[in-house]
């Protein structure tokens, strides 16, 4: 684990004839779908382009980042869902047929969403949806690592756009970020961090 954390890093140029095969795919996004959500709610939807004309239509909202585009094996599209709460009741049910939360505790959990859900707003529903999505896109980039490839988390494109180009609606699923996958064509640099006591006090 620990030389997962200090060996990742931003990979921007991958082996083009690469392809990582989807079955591996698929077992990293459920390795990745392991990361904690707020209240279990797992609000984040995942959009894999891997096929030349996706490829395109994401090229045009890109700032920069062409590199990994024309390399990457993946483009991962992450997005929130405004409508996660939808999903309490199956999340809750499925958890108590596999014996994993009481009857009672099920029930509970329901009514409070039901309670809070009528007071939210969307964009509190949004900013919990972001934290997810921060939470759960270190995941994918760790466990990406731990199957020997690499990543490039990618902020440089246009937000209001990113649902367009899958198809979704936009005022349902926020974009959050786009991260590149691939088998490493270069080595990258190392990066400077802050001194912990730039950052942390003990108090
Ligand atoms: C939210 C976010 C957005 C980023 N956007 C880009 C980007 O658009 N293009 C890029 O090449 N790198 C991008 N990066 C990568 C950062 O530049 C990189 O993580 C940082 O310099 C630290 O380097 P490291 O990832 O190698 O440790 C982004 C990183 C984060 C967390």
């Amino acid at each position: 684990m620990k030389n997962i954390l200090i060996e990742r890093r931003s990979i921007r140029k991958y082996d083009p004839n690469y392809k990582i095969p989807r079955k591996e795919l698929e077992e990293m996004l459920k390795e990745t779908m392991r990361a904690p959500s707020s209240m279990n709610m797992q609000p984040t939807r995942f959009f894999i382009i891997e096929s030349d004309p996706y490829k395109k239509k994401l090229e045009r909202i890109l700032y920069g980042n062409k590199v990994q585009l024309d390399t990457s094996s993946a483009m991962i599209l992450m997005f929130t869902d405004l409508q996660k709460y939808d999903l309490a009741e199956n999340i809750f049910d499925l958890a108590v047929k596999k014996g994993l939360m009481p009857k009672e505790v099920r029930d509970r959990q329901l009514r409070n969403i039901t309670n809070m859900v009528e007071d939210l707003n969307l964009s509190q529903t949004e900013r919990t949806g972001i934290f997810d999505g921060g939470i759960i896109a270190l995941q994918f980039m760790l466990v990406a690592k731990a199957h020997g490839y690499d990543t490039c988390p990618i902020g440089g494109f246009k937000h209001d756009e990113l649902a367009d180009v899958v198809g979704i609606d936009k005022k349902r699923y926020k974009a959050l970020h786009i991260i590149s996958v691939g088998k490493a064509d270069e080595a990258g640099y190392e990066s400077v961090r802050l001194n912990i006591n730039e950052v942390a006090k003990f108090l």
